[in-house]
């Protein structure tokens, strides 16, 4: 039996409480284990900020978007004595191990304290689809399908008005969201940071479409894709704790560039937040409950140091290092098969 802190870092994603809800069930039911809740992520480690986490509290929160526990892109390791102060909220509370969800900041800081001897179990959480040592990451196919549901609606208003769209989403540096929404939504041209895009191509490709008689022409960007000469457009300065730039407003760039180089009435879209907000689809609460489960199962069995990982139809144990090691960008070849329906 054994005592174990649970705590949800990074950006929220649809999925979370799923995977809180597996973790409590399944360690109190049949391991026998206790918990504490750790509010906003590292910040409630580092301040031992806790809530009550148990049968009671993790009722009827499956199917409810955003974290019960809270969540923040804290940096331990920019913190003030910060890996002492995560030992000694850990002592105040008598825990065991830590079971961190979250994305490459937040396991990166959980694979630190690994490597300082504190027992941590990683899930991997981000719409972004991004890290490498899974297949998939909960909350990626809710993303994709609110982006692909956002991409029907555009087509339907783009081809009343005669109009070139540009639908930005998330991603950060890989294009996952865009390449699944894009080709789900049926798009005529999908930017993203792994492939560098010439603003004169993709005006050939809208182009190209109105030769053809196609009067509208939809456009996916991921936040994070970059023109061949140039720097990723962002419309922000700030950075976050782990040295991220704030992405977000590619779009509008797009949307002047192709008006004026091509003469059709452009406009865009920047999806957002509402990619991350909401209920999550079937598939998030089915991978976030079998995470929480192995999560657990993995602390039980105290095989540290591990993130639980999709490979195929599998859920088994990786070494954060390999997780962790490179960000998993997009597969060539999918994008290869999205260009087929390229203008
Ligand atoms: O990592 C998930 C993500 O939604 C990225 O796609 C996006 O760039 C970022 O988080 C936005 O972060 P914030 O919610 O801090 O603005």
């Amino acid at each position: 039996m054994a005592r174990i802190g649970v705590l949800t870092g990074g950006g929220d994603c649809p999925g979370l409480n799923a995977v809180i809800r597996a973790i409590v069930r399944k360690g109190v039911t049949v391991h026998g284990h206790s918990f504490v809740g750790f509010r906003y992520g590292w910040a409630g480690v580092l301040e031992n900020d806790t809530v009550t986490l148990d049968l009671d509290s993790t009722r009827g929160i499956l199917h409810r978007g955003g974290t019960i526990l809270g969540t923040s892109r804290t940096n331990v390791f920019k913190a003030e004595n910060g890996v002492q102060r995560v030992v000694d909220s850990m002592r105040a509370n008598d825990l065991d191990a830590l079971i961190p969800i979250g994305g490459e900041d937040t396991l990166g800081v959980a694979r630190r304290l690994s490597e300082e001897g504190i027992n941590v179990v990683g899930v991997p959480k981000t719409i972004d689809n991004d890290l490498a040592g899974t297949d998939f990451t909960f909350g990626f196919q809710t993303a994709v399908q609110i982006a692909t549901d956002a991409i029907d609606r555009l087509h339907t208003t783009a081809e009343s008005h005669n109009r070139v769209i540009v639908v930005e989403v998330m991603g950060r540096h890989a294009g996952w969201i865009a390449v699944y929404s894009g080709i789900a939504g049926g798009a005529d041209a999908i930017l993203v940071p792994e492939r560098p895009f010439d603003i004169e191509q993709v005006c050939e490709h809208v182009r190209r479409r109105h030769q053809a008689k196609r009067t509208f022409s939809i456009v996916v960007v991921a936040e994070g894709a970059t023109p061949v000469d140039g720097d990723a457009w962002t419309a922000h300065q700030t950075k976050d704790a782990f040295g991220h730039v704030r992405l977000g407003g590619i779009a509008l760039e797009l949307e002047r560039e192709i008006e004026s180089r091509t003469g059709f009435e452009c406009r865009m879209t920047i999806l957002g937040h509402v990619q991350r907000g909401g209920s999550p689809l079937a598939y998030d609460r089915v991978l976030g409950t079998r995470f929480g489960v192995a999560a657990v199962d993995a602390v039980s069995e105290g095989d540290y140091g591990k993130m639980v990982a999709l490979r195929g139809t599998q859920v088994l144990r990786v070494a954060l290092d390999e997780a962790l090691a490179e960000p998993k960008l997009l597969d060539p070849e999918l994008y290869e098969t999205a260009e087929v329906f390229f203008g």
